[in-house]
């Protein structure tokens, strides 16, 4: 069996990210993580694209280190095009196409958003693979959509958000709580030992479209509120907040998919993106295969947020297709799926 070897490179946003795929096995991913940006409560991109290049040479020489390969021995050389900021995209772009050069093998442009999407044909990414049509709830940072996804480069967009995502509804939130960035994983894990009791209007927007603005508004105003009655209120109530906040946030997404499943009568639901590694999430996913008789794909946590092994593999697919790039491309930090 024919063995491809593909290098692939991630600097979308704050996470500089090498990886070595062998077919659809991967050899390595590493990911730098930027702490720069944790203390101003956001990704600076100066500070993200000066990081980067810092990074991607020790972290992609990591990459080939673990994965006990050589330059040589690689068939093409993979980075991530779009969509995401442009000083970011730059360096991972320019290396790439570098390296390509030099070493005169192909060089294959990837869609960060569909590279959430297709991690899960990574092999261990799950149990079992998704089988064609399926619908993909893609939840980031940057990005809240819902895809229908026919083949691996056949995708529409059936919905998103007309506002902030769903990434940003839980940063926004921790912010207010005084919490580091990113705070979605900071929330994810104060709600587990809480209880949703408070409430938080729901946004009605249309179709399969998305809101939450909204919903990071009603937050600040509460807990303005309470403050002022109490000002020691979020310390005394951290883990209630952060469940009911939680809580909300998964009825959100969770009526969304349902009336998508209900329109397209697709069963086959994956989530990806870096809030699909949120706890509330996968466990409603997970229930809804008793409960609805659907079948729930979950990735493996190191596959959910920013990695290159998710690049790595949509090369893969793009490599048996011929479909490869030349050194006239650019980065595009508003690619769409
Ligand atoms: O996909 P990703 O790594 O980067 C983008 O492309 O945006 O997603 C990062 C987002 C951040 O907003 C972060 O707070 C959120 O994913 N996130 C989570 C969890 N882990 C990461 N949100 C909720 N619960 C989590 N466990
Ligand atoms: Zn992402």
């Amino acid at each position: 069996l024919d063995k491809t070897y593909i290098l692939a490179i991630e600097s979308s946003c704050d996470d500089t990210s090498a990886s070595v795929i062998c077919n659809e096995q991967i050899l390595s991913n590493i990911v730098a993580n930027q702490e720069v940006h944790a203390k101003y409560g956001g990704v600076v991109p100066e500070l993200a694209s000066r990081a980067h290049q810092q990074n991607i040479l020790p972290v992609v020489e990591m990459a080939l280190k673990q994965a006990n390969i050589t330059k040589e021995q690689l068939n093409a050389i993979a980075f991530t095009q779009g969509p995401g900021l442009m000083g970011s995209l730059l360096v991972g772009t320019s290396f790439a196409k570098s390296m390509a050069l030099a070493l005169e093998i192909p060089l294959i442009a990837i869609n960060h958003m569909q590279a959430h999407i297709l991690a899960h044909f990574i092999d261990d990414a799950n149990e079992q693979k998704p089988t064609f049509p399926f619908l993909c709830l893609t939840i980031s940072g940057g990005h809240t959509q819902i895809v229908k996804i026919n083949d691996y480069f056949n995708m529409e967009i059936l919905g998103e958000t007309i506002d902030d995502a769903v990434g940003e509804a839980y940063d926004k939130t921790a912010k207010i709580l005084g919490l580091p960035y990113p705070g979605g994983p900071l929330i994810d894990k104060y709600a587990q030992t809480g209880e949703a009791v408070y409430t938080f209007s729901k946004p009605k927007v249309k179709e399969h479209h998305f809101s939450f603005s909204g919903l990071k508004t009603g937050i600040l105003y509460f807990i303005q509120k309470q403050v002022k009655e109490n000002p020691n209120f979020i310390e005394e109530n951290l883990e209630n907040i952060c469940a009911s906040v939680q809580n909300t946030i998964a009825e959100i997404l969770m009526d969304k998919i349902k009336k998508a499943v209900k329109e397209t009568g697709i069963k086959q639901i994956a989530i990806a993106g870096g809030v699909s590694a949120n706890s509330e999430i996968r466990k409603r996913l997970t229930n809804a295969q008793k409960h609805f008789g659907w079948t729930s794909y979950i990735p493996k946590f190191e596959y959910t947020t920013d990695n290159a092994a998710m690049i790595a593999v949509t090369a893969y697919q793009k490599y048996r297709l011929g479909l490869f790039d030349d050194q006239s491309i650019t980065a595009n930090p508003r690619l769409k799926v």
